[in-house]
């Protein structure tokens, strides 16, 4: 093997896919060649999740029938509702998400059908079901009852009704659908990847968006909305961000929601994000947290030149839309099974099991010692 071997796989190209092209450069990111700033302004996540799988946008009539195959669906099994409420209360709710998507997979009505059509079903049995379980997975947590999913709401909407037990406002629940637009595909991201390889041993998709799930919430990753919360919650004030930032890059401490191993610019998802924060923030009367996020950015900009990226700007949205910060992650989630769902779809219509090699750094030809004279 003479490869380079570069650490973190970085810029190695490890496959070929029509869903996703990001301009690291540039800062720009296409969803299957649709720019992303144009999705986040015109279109619902249902049409998104539509022109991942289909690779082309909707026309009304089968956005209409897309949408009532996703309203038809979003109820849980009772049985996973009843796995819900045994789950420790303590459990993070990424863990709870994983595993209550490793169970639903245990109740596929359909497990020995691995044609297309059967794994379009299971994808929008995914998508549908997402914000219903992480709505379930929040209420329980909090001791409260779960709220049946509406047949007459956006799938955004219907999140943070779920999750409230009542209607969100049309700016947030404008705000959420945005939110979605923007989380729901990132090339060969780190959960992504996790899934197209787990579908490459055609294992099924329940398997493969499990282990998406366990990518997804670490810290480098998914995980970091959550970890910025806390960081602002922390920091309290924006006259503490500059000493903070300064400290945290002096003890070579992580800033949670700024780098990125794609983009060398702005991420163009930040930008949005960032306007929606001032927005949620300007509407509520309550601009701290944007304010703190802003000195934030200025002073990792000023000691390390780093942009942030999607999680940044999304932690402030959510606080101030009231959304408990456990939650991030779980969000992030309800958006990309879009994008699982659709590189799954892909990496079977055109399989070949992904298995690289390792440069082996160990000892050679170390003789044998019996167990007596170790
Ligand atoms: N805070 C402080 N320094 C950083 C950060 C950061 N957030 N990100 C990168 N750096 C520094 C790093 O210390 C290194 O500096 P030096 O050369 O002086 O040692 C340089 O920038 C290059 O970093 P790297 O670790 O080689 O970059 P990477 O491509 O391996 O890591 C990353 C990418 C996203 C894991 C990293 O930027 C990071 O840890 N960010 C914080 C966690 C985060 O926000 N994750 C979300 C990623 S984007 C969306 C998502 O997946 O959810």
């Amino acid at each position: 093997m003479t490869q380079p071997n570069p650490a973190g796989l970085e810029d190695v190209v490890a496959g070929t896919s029509e869903i996703c092209f990001i301009d690291g450069k540039e800062g720009r990111l296409l969803y299957r060649g649709y720019d992303v700033r144009d999705l986040a302004e015109h279109a619902t996540f249902e049409e998104v999740v539509y022109l991942l799988w289909h690779g082309r946008l909707p026309n009304r009539a089968e956005l209409d029938a897309f949408v009532q195959q996703l309203r038809s669906q979003q109820a849980l099994p009772g049985q996973v509702l009843e796995l819900i409420r045994h789950i420790p209360p303590a459990t993070h709710p990424m863990a709870a998400l994983r595993t209550a998507v490793s169970f639903l997979g245990t109740l596929d009505p359909e497990q020995d059908d691995q044609s297309r059509e059967a794994n379009l079903r299971r994808a929008t049995r995914l998508v549908a079901q997402f914000p219903t379980l992480v709505a379930a997975i929040e209420r329980v947590r909090q001791g409260k009852e779960p709220v049946a999913p509406r047949r007459d709401l956006s799938l955004a909407a219907n999140f943070l009704y779920m999750l409230r037990g009542e209607e969100p406002s049309p700016l947030h629940a404008e705000v959420m659908n945005v939110a979605l637009v923007l989380h729901a595909d990132h090339e060969l991201n780190a959960s992504t990847f996790a899934a197209r390889v787990v579908a490459a041993t055609l294992s099924d998709m329940y398997s493969a968006i499990t282990a998406a799930l366990g990518a997804l919430k670490g810290p480098l990753h998914g995980g970091a909305n959550e970890q910025v919360m806390r960081t602002l919650l922390e920091i309290g004030s924006p006259e503490r961000a500059e000493a903070w930032v300064k400290q945290a890059l002096a003890q070579r401490r992580r800033i949670m929601g700024f780098g990125h191993r794609v983009y060398k610019t702005e991420d163009p998802r930040a930008t949005i994000l960032r306007r929606l924060s001032r927005k949620v923030a300007e509407a509520a009367g309550e601009l701290r947290w944007f304010e703190i996020s802003q000195a934030v950015e200025r002073a990792v900009a000023a000691e390390k030149g780093l942009h942030p990226n999607v999680d940044f700007y999304s932690a402030s949205t959510y606080y101030v839309m009231g959304i408990p910060f456990e939650l991030y992650t779980p969000i992030f989630a309800v958006s990309r099974i879009s994008g699982w769902t659709a590189h799954v779809l892909e990496q079977y219509a055109n399989n070949r099991l992904i298995r690289p090699r390792a440069e082996y750094t160990g000892p050679t030809h170390r003789p044998w010692v019996p167990l007596e004279r170790r």
